[in-house]
């Protein structure tokens, strides 16, 4: 008997075309599973899963999967996945580490980038046909040398964004659930800091690098925000929930702190209306992974998983299965 996969929507081609080697495989349409019943629905006839983070694998879709024995995301967090759940009905559980790091960091520079020298309303002046020849005043914005980035999430998404930053002049502080190696840290010239409020009011640039868990949730609320300095920029590349959405459109539009650059949003894909009307943001649709190379190899990755466990690969030889 052939194994089932059902790939929720369409991914790059070499991936799906992998797959289809071994397996009998099911592509769904753009959106088609992001709920909850339909994937409950159609997963009695599936071997493994290959969701995406918009893909609320729950318990309900853990318990309809009688025949499930994977669940791949085609992302690095997995908060979409109810892990514990996969646990006691015995389907593994894989994420993509490690393709997306680069690409990640990438986005989260471009959008420090875009929002301290305000690249967006600049572009959007000159689209208006308001330029006029050089102005000495106009579109002043922050320069990134010789500032603090306060780096939430020292993991190496987190990494390759102080790497970058290095490269701009910026001291790099960090905090994270542990310490990153010495070696690390010197290389980086990184501080540890051990509390994330003493981060957040010595940032003039706070990123945001961590996963979504319990504990991060709305990490950055209202006193947060009021903590930072007012002329300081916060970048989120990491997941929404971990920012107080409507308190930060607050804090923009009151002016508690300089600007925000946003992949990521509380309730995709929905965007808070103060948030789209509030001044000094760049604000991108989820889009930090998306290169060819990066989206080609979380495809592969996620794939390379399903493929070891169905064929029988011990889950040590499997490197991105979650053991937590
Ligand atoms: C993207 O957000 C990912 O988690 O891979």
């Amino acid at each position: 008997m052939s194994y089932r996969i059902l790939i929720t929507e369409p991914i790059v081609d070499s991936v799906i075309e992998k797959l289809e080697e071994h397996y009998e495989v099911v592509v769904g349409t753009r959106g088609q599973y992001s709920d909850e019943e339909t994937l409950v629905q159609a997963i009695p006839e599936f071997d493994a899963l290959l969701p995406m983070l918009s893909c609320p694998v729950t318990e309900r879709v853990l318990r309809a999967g009688s025949r499930l024995k994977i669940v791949a995301n085609h992302a690095v967090g997995y908060n979409n996945i109810d892990v514990e759940a996969a646990r006691q009905e015995g389907v593994k559980v894989a994420n993509t580490p490690g393709v997306l790091s680069e690409s990640s960091a990438d986005c989260a520079m471009a959008l420090m980038l875009a929002v301290a020298r305000k690249i967006v309303d600049a572009q959007q002046f000159l689209y208006d046909g308001k330029f006029d020849g050089w102005d000495p005043l106009a579109f002043l914005g922050m320069e990134l040398n010789d500032k603090t980035l306060g780096i939430f999430g020292m993991g190496r998404i987190g990494t390759a964004v102080a790497r970058r930053a290095r490269a701009f002049g910026m001291h790099i502080t960090y905090h994270n659930r542990s310490r990153v190696d010495e070696e690390t840290e010197q290389k980086l010239e990184a501080e540890f800091i051990p509390e994330l409020d003493t981060l957040v009011e010595q940032a003039d640039v706070l990123s945001l690098n961590c996963p979504l868990t319990d504990e991060t949730h709305h990490a950055i609320d209202a006193g947060m925000l009021e903590r930072m300095p007012d002329h300081a920029l916060l970048i989120n590349t990491a997941r929404g929930p971990v920012v107080d959405e409507a308190a930060l459109a607050e804090a923009l539009h009151n002016g508690t702190i300089g600007g925000a650059g946003l992949d990521v949003f509380e309730e995709e894909p929905e965007v808070h209306p103060d948030l789209l009307s509030a001044p000094n943001c760049v604000l991108t649709p989820h889009i930090a992974s998306a290169t060819h190379e990066t989206r080609k190899a979380i495809g592969m990755l996620a794939a390379n998983a399903i493929i070891g466990v169905l064929e029988g690969t011990p889950d040590e030889e499997i490197p991105n299965l979650i053991q937590d």
